[in-house]
């Protein structure tokens, strides 16, 4: 065993190290096995977090062999690996790479890939337990899950599993959702799926449930007595890069408002869970996105809005309809935003207020809890003129932590308030980095624990919530902003119409 230096000797906790397996990897040219995926199985490795008897599986078309895959692994490994490299780590992983060639509807590949698989549990003592990464587009997934039943692949046997994991989007509304989970369920048993949303993989949003069931002091005010409204803000700098195909099909809200925010939004409202297991916490998301409602007024209360031109940290940058790959004339949202209701004792009549958007002036996931105003303030109205709401933020990213905003005397010898800041900061209170979200998730897979990954109910009661929204908004063109804003006027406009206003983050 290579000693690992990454490992604090005061930390008594025995890592959890997988049984023996293989990861199978669909789709390794892509974007996110080179930037995610290859660099989370090293910095695994590295933290000794890899069984011993590992294997690392590659199917594509290409004409290569076991060395030119495990060149491209090392490549990416090393460029976008989150702990340092060691070589010897590196070493020992690429021993046990396997490369198969061949397209998803090629039965041979995998008649081929069934083989290795036979043939490593002799040579590597994988023990037949296997993960199958899908990280192809969604339409690969019917011929893809046919070959892995066809060749026998998908079949748990007793001390043998066989997992399967799949990427988001989980389909473009309920009805394809369906569709897919039907599909998906035929080939593999319900608790051997895996479907990643990375942002349950991000420290920060497991932090969420730390801080509101390991302490007393938030629980109490966590609720529509206390709390006037919710923001979820993931605003992006970026924008579409290369992957205009993909983003003119699927636009923000079915991009990561469908997935992200909504999961966000679930475990800002869920109930405690019994305990912290899969089964329960799953369980009480999946009773917060029942209960999400949607406003009768969208056109007040949901918006869209596409990026034109504009400037962003002094560069100019094009508008999207000027993006490669996007048609002149597209009507693909880059922001949405919406005012959503969660009918449950504890959130009724509270306004969870969702925006994301691509190209806005900077990158920040929060989630902010703005508490009411207290009823009467003793002092005199000029006094308080720059007190606001309190608020709690939970910064998601960058700067993770929690924030803290209220209002205090300013020195002086007249009494005048106003907003302060507490700030908790990851950054200062540990010494160790986060992992990667996609390291944490992958770690989970293959020790077949399901607690960050969404069921498909949670899923298709998520498409129950965007399916109306998109249909108010087919036909229509989304609101212009320019990129390096805050997003359309309209979505102020949506504040406003209650009274209130955005964070700046
Ligand atoms: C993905 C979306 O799920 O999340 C992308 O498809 C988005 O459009 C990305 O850029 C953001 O992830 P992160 O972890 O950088 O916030």
């Amino acid at each position: 065993m290579i000693p690992n230096p990454l490992r604090d000797p005061r930390d008594r906790r025995l890592p959890r190290v997988p049984e023996p397996c293989a990861l199978v990897v669909f789709g390794i040219t892509g974007d996110l096995a080179r930037k995610k995926l290859l660099p989370a199985v090293y910095d695994l490795a590295n933290r000794g977090l890899l069984p011993t008897n590992f294997a690392l599986l590659g199917l594509a078309r290409r004409d290569w062999g076991d060395t030119d895959f495990a060149e491209l692994a090392r490549d990416a490994a090393r460029k976008a690996a989150r702990t340092p490299w060691r070589e010897e780590v590196w070493e020992r992983l690429a021993g046990s790479v396997r490369f198969v060639q061949g397209s998803f509807d090629d039965d041979n590949a995998f008649d081929h890939l069934a083989d290795t698989l036979g043939e490593l549990e002799g040579s590597h003592g994988i023990g037949g337990n296997a993960a199958f990464y899908l990280s192809i587009p969604p339409a690969m997934f019917p011929v893809v899950l046919k070959q892995m039943q066809r060749t026998g692949m998908a079949e748990s046997t007793p001390g043998r599993w066989r997992r399967v994991v799949v990427e988001k989007p989980f389909g473009t509304d309920l009805a394809s959702s369906r569709e897919l989970n039907a599909l998906v369920d035929s080939v593999f048993t319900a608790e051997d799926v895996f479907r990643i949303d990375h942002y349950l993989g991000k420290e920060t949003v497991q932090n969420l449930m730390a801080l509101r069931f390991a302490n007393t002091l938030f629980e109490p005010v966590w609720n529509g007595h206390h709390v006037d409204s919710v923001q979820i803000t993931m605003a992006e700098d970026v924008g579409i890069g290369g992957r205009a195909g993909f983003y003119e099909e699927t636009g923000a809200a079915r991009d990561v408002l469908q997935n992200h925010l909504l999961q966000l939004l679930a475990l800002t409202a869920m109930e405690e869970p019994v305990e912290f297991s899969a089964e329960e916490i799953r369980t009480e998301k999946l009773k917060v996105l029942r209960a999400v409602s949607i406003p009768d007024d969208l056109r007040t209360f949901a918006v869209r809005g596409q990026y034109e031109q504009g400037w962003l940290a002094g560069q100019r940058a094009r508008g999207y309809r000027q993006e490669e790959g996007v048609a002149a004339d597209s009507t693909t949202e880059t922001f949405a935003a919406v005012r959503l209701g969660v009918e449950t004792r504890r959130w009724a009549g509270v306004p969870f207020y969702l925006r994301t958007g691509k190209r806005l002036p900077r990158r920040v996931t929060e989630i902010a809890l703005m508490f009411k105003r207290a009823p009467h303030l003793p002092f005199a109205d000029t006094d308080t003129q720059e007190l606001g709401n309190n608020q709690l933020v939970v910064r998601v990213q960058p700067d993770e932590g929690v924030t803290l905003k209220f209002g205090s005397k300013v020195p002086g010898s007249v009494m005048e308030v106003r907003d302060v800041s507490m700030d908790f900061l990851y950054g200062e209170q540990f010494t160790e980095t986060s992992p990667e979200a996609y390291e944490r998730l992958l770690l989970d897979v293959l020790l077949g624990d399901a607690t960050l990954f969404p069921r498909n109910a949670e899923v298709e009661a998520s498409w129950a919530v965007i399916d109306p929204l998109e249909e108010f908004w087919a036909g229509t063109t989304p609101h212009p902003y320019r990129a390096g804003e805050w997003g359309p006027r309209a979505a102020d406009d949506m504040l406003a119409a209650e009274g209130r206003r955005w964070r700046r983050p």
